[in-house]
């Protein structure tokens, strides 16, 4: 159990870091939007924004300066450690779950047969590989055209997304997704951002002039963190929705959302600034009924593939491997299945299927886990599994376990 209390607290501190991140960075986004011209006594100490706020029981004074404070501040406070930690963190939870547990979690033979050493390797390609890719093409002279730095991106994504989900499990190749973004989101803070900020720190401190294009090029990075905020979030989320992660073409299914979030996310820009355009939370309410409506569609199974993965275990197996099997198919294939029977589990939850010998064999510790320890599965026990039935796993687990 020790690894399932580390997972946990990885897990709750990952999304409290990631809550203080992604919620100062909505705050900022909104304050800036939201600065307007000062009275004149303001201009000449050097603000050019000027907000009020109430909030908590007290009125609140923000003040913008155009280049910086004529003295530096005795405390000056920085934002950092909130993208530091929620990317420290997740890289902790992604490589305990999915590099740790990568033959359960990150690899499907259906999909590509890997070794554990070779996914981590493809994993970490792609996370790192797709980072240097952006952080090139940052300091490259597309990045004076950011129309078309924001389509190459997003070219780049789909590109990132159809190599995941054409080698790992569903939720492997989601979750690498959702890591390269992370990490390209808190590769802007360390990379660009911070040291925009130092230089100006410095001149303050220095009393020197601060000069403003060194904000510039913090800007597309934060606007593109920005704009990543809400198809990131889906991404941490959709483990939950294997209706998307399951899909045969997920990668599009994944793009599409996130296109359509970013476009969500466009509307709270503008509305910032005082444009109201509601066209673009319907147009994005409708992409997204679109999208559900396209992802729920049966799908006629191709007759090659059925015919190739016969659900009958290829392997001869023993008495008690034969007994372990037809539990698993009792009670557990009706949702565990490529085609479950179960009326609300049409599509395996999780992605997790006991339709072969070789999957179970696979997953033989996790299945343990929640059939015979935990005993939260069968789910609610719908399918009526007697400690009979458990103790069949737990004799065949003891067995395997000291093999
Ligand atoms: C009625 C449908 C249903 C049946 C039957 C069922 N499960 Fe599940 N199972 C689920 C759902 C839904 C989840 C995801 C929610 C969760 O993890 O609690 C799940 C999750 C799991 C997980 C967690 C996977 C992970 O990656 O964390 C395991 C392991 C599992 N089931 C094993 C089994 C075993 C073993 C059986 C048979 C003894 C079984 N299930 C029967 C619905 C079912």
């Amino acid at each position: 159990m020790l690894l399932d209390w580390i997972s946990l607290f990885l897990r709750w501190f990952h999304v409290i870091a990631g809550v203080a991140w992604i919620g100062a960075s909505f705050y900022f986004i909104w304050l800036d939007n939201n600065l307007r011209t000062p009275p004149d006594w303001k201009k000449q100490k050097g603000i050019k924004g000027d907000l009020w706020a109430v909030h908590g029981g007290g009125f609140y004074e923000i003040a913008k300066y155009e280049y910086g404070p004529e003295a530096m501040p005795e405390k000056l406070h920085w934002f950092k450690w909130e993208a530091y930690t929620t990317w420290i963190s997740g890289f902790l939870l992604l490589s305990l779950v999915y590099y740790h547990g990568a033959s359960i979690y990150l690899i499907d033979n259906a999909v590509m047969e890997l070794t554990p050493t070779e996914a981590i390797i493809r994993g970490l390609g792609l996370i790192f590989g797709g980072l240097f890719v952006y952080e090139a093409a940052c300091r490259s002279p597309l990045s004076k055209y950011p129309q078309i730095f924001g389509i190459a991106f997003l070219i780049m994504l789909m590109a990132a997304s159809y190599l995941a989900t054409h080698w790992f499990s569903g939720r492997g190749a989601f979750m690498h997704v959702g890591a390269l973004v992370g990490t390209i989101m808190a590769g802007n803070v360390f990379f660009k951002i911070m040291p925009a900020q130092r230089l100006m720190v410095d001149a303050v401190a220095n009393k020197k002039q601060v000069d403003p294009s060194w904000g510039l090029g913090a800007k597309l990075r934060s606007v593109h963190n920005n704009y990543l905020t809400l198809p990131l979030l889906f991404i941490m989320i959709s483990n939950h929705y294997p209706m998307t992660y399951q899909h045969p073409n997920a990668w599009l299914v994944l793009m599409a959302i996130g296109v359509v979030s970013a476009w969500i996310r466009h509307y709270f820009n503008l509305k910032h600034i005082g444009i109201s355009r509601p066209s673009i939370l319907i147009t994005g309410a409708i992409g997204m009924v679109l999208i559900a409506g396209w992802v729920s569609r049966p799908i006629t199974p191709d007759p090659d593939l059925v015919s190739t993965q016969p659900p009958v275990p290829a392997i001869a197996l023993n008495e008690q491997q034969q007994q372990v099997f037809d539990v698993m198919q009792t009670h557990c294939a009706n949702c565990h299945s490529a085609k479950p029977t179960d009326e609300i589990f049409v599509v395996a939850p999780l992605g997790l299927m006991f339709d072969t010998w070789q999957q179970i064999q696979q997953r033989a510790a996790v299945i343990h886990r929640r059939a015979v320890i935990t005993k939260d599965m069968p789910m609610m026990n719908k399918t009526a599994m007697t400690d009979a039935d458990r103790q069949v796993i737990a004799d065949w687990f003891d067995v395997t376990s000291k093999q």
